[in-house]
């Protein structure tokens, strides 16, 4: 094993298990709708991967709320759903109707999906990723990021988002060896795809499995634990050093299985996650992140300012990194985020 260097990094520290003064703050959909500089650029995309492939575009919507708010960490921008798109299931973003596919639902519809020409086709999202890498101030981390196969492969079969996830769990319920093939599919572009960002300059990775709280526990354990621990374990040994954050989002008590049968670094917790029971039986193996309401970021104000410091009281004795538990809502006052970040930094040993 070769030792790896202590990161000066505060996002860095806090995910290699440092308990900090203040903790680092960042917040999911950092850059987005909500600003107007990101609405602009938005506006001379023709769709929403257009803006996610052209690395022009998409590094300067990295930089604006860094810019404005001074976060410790940058996201990349770009979108889970980049990984189907460059499998040859093709993705169309229309305006106020969330993402749309051609569902992939059998074996012969999976078995056209194609890993020949995927790390090309993400190739601007890599030299994205090498723009950021120097572009961001030297105290901030750049965040690489894939979804979960389980989250993914529910786009894919559904044909876009959903409540139920009918046509997703009849898959994954009545023929799992299907269902497991397009997970092994997911399994292995998604690794390639992490392991590439680390290289162009990534120096954590977080993995979004925004829907993993729609699955009963075993199904659980089989569609989210399994394929997130391969990628985990991928990252390992073949990027030593690399911090990996999940997020299990709604998995409610099963976040303790997730933590443990994964070997995740840290956990970003969704909304609901009491946070006593997550400092007791998380935060001794893990750092956590997390997990504000993003609704009150809306509302602003001093409902703004205790849902803050509530966070803070309890996670701070131990490794913490500020986040919400879900992204930034379109409606979002900015001013609001400047105010969030102020009272995060405020607090002092
Ligand atoms: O956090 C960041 O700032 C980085 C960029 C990022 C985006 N999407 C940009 C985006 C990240 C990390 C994501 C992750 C993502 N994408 C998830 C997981 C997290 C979550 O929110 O649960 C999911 C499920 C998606 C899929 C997706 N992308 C949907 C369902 C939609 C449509 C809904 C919407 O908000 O419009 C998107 C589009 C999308 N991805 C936008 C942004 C800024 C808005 C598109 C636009 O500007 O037109």
């Amino acid at each position: 094993m070769t030792q790896q260097p202590s990161p000066t990094k505060s996002f860095l520290r806090a995910l290699a298990g440092e308990s900090l003064p203040t903790p680092p703050c960042w917040l999911m959909r950092q850059a987005g709708r909500y600003l107007p500089e990101y609405r602009e650029i938005r506006s001379k995309a023709k769709g929403f991967l257009d803006l996610c492939y052209t690395p022009d575009w998409a590094t300067e919507v990295t930089l604006q709320p860094l810019r404005r708010y001074g976060f410790d960490a940058a996201i990349l921008f770009s979108d889970i759903l980049v990984v189907p798109d460059a499998l040859g299931q093709p993705v169309r973003f229309q305006e106020g109707e969330g993402p749309a596919l051609t569902p992939v639902r059998d074996d012969r519809q999976i078995a056209a999906l194609t890993l020949d020409g995927f790390q090309d086709r993400l190739r601007p999202v890599f030299e994205t990723v090498s723009r950021l890498k120097t572009a961001i101030p030297t105290e901030t981390a750049l965040i690489g990021f894939s979804g979960a196969p389980w989250t993914v492969a529910t786009y894919m079969v559904e044909g876009g988002g959903s409540k139920e996830f009918l046509a997703a769990k009849a898959l994954a319920y009545g023929q799992p060896a299907s269902f497991q093939r397009l997970i092994d599919l997911l399994v292995e572009a998604t690794g390639d795809y992490l392991v590439t960002q680390i290289d162009h300059g990534a120096e954590a990775i977080q993995i979004f499995d925004s829907w993993a709280g729609a699955l009963p526990e075993d199904a659980f354990d089989r569609w989210v634990i399994e394929p997130t621990r391969r990628l985990v374990e991928k990252i390992k040994t073949e990027r030593p050093g690399i911090p990996v954050i999940g997020f299990p989002r709604g998995a409610g008590a099963l976040y303790k299985r997730f933590v443990e049968g994964t070997g995740v670094d840290a956990v970003s917790l969704d909304t609901s996650v009491p946070l006593d029971w997550a400092v007791a039986e998380l935060q001794p193996r893990v750092t956590l992140q997390g997990n504000l309401d993003p609704v009150l970021l809306v509302t602003g104000g001093e409902a703004l300012d205790r849902g803050v410091d509530r966070i803070l009281a309890a996670c701070r004795q131990g490794p913490f990194i500020f986040n919400l538990g879900h992204g930034i809502l379109q409606t979002t006052p900015p001013d609001n985020v400047a105010r969030l970040v102020d009272r995060v930094r405020r607090v002092r040993g």
